[in-house]
């Protein structure tokens, strides 16, 4: 058969195209052309998200001046071992957590998880009447020396060797932050 009948032959297949006139070359691979024009569109579908990575990192850039004068600021906080550093509620608050909760209870209502075996029961750090009368000075010595410091129960443990005096200081401050009526120094 010649080119002309074979077209025919593939348009008899039903090949769409054919039906125009299109594909009936040389070659009886009419089914081609079709292919490659599904595949053509693909491309472009699956790239645009590419560009949007590139906006933040000049944003950025212009948001560090090179000013000496600004690094020259920087170290303006000596550590002075000699400082008094004042007593941090907050800090101390870390540390009664892990030292004293167990005993005194998170908020220090003297009902932690340890207070019940213990005779006599732990201090009730939230109650003012209690505790407002304490000296700084006193709560220091019983929390770094211990109850027997103060002829109080050996249960209340000497913690000095756990916490700094810093430390000690700040967990006082944490202490007075509970006291219902308010601590006034
Ligand atoms: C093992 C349990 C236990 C732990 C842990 C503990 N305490 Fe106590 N604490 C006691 C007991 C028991 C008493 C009561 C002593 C008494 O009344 O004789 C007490 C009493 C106190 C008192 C009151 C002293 C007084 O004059 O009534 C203070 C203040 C105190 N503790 C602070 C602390 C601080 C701060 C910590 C953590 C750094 C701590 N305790 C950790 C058991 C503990």
């Amino acid at each position: 058969m010649n080119a002309i009948q074979r077209c025919m032959l593939s348009t008899a297949a039903g090949a769409a195209l054919a039906l125009f006139g299109f594909g009936c070359g040389e070659s009886s691979d009419a089914p081609t052309p079709p292919k490659s024009a599904e595949r053509a569109p693909l491309p472009p579908a699956a790239k645009p998200p590419a560009p949007p990575p590139a906006p933040p990192a000049p944003a950025k850039a212009p948001d560090t001046p090179a000013d000496p004068n600004t690094a020259v600021e920087a170290p303006a906080t000596p550590a002075d071992p000699n400082a008094v550093v004042e007593a941090d509620a907050k800090v101390g608050k870390a540390d009664y957590q892990i030292y004293c909760a167990s005993c005194h209870g998170e908020a220090g209502e003297g009902d932690g998880p340890v207070a019940q075996a213990l005779n006599p029961k732990p201090a009730r750090h939230n109650d003012g009447a209690y505790m407002n009368p304490l000296t700084d000075d006193y709560l220091f010595k019983v929390i770094k020396f211990g109850g027997l410091s103060v002829g109080k129960s050996s249960m209340m443990a000497p913690l000095g060797g756990s916490l700094s005096d810093q430390q000690i200081r700040n967990v006082i401050a944490f202490i007075r932050s509970l006291a219902d009526p308010p601590y006034q120094p």
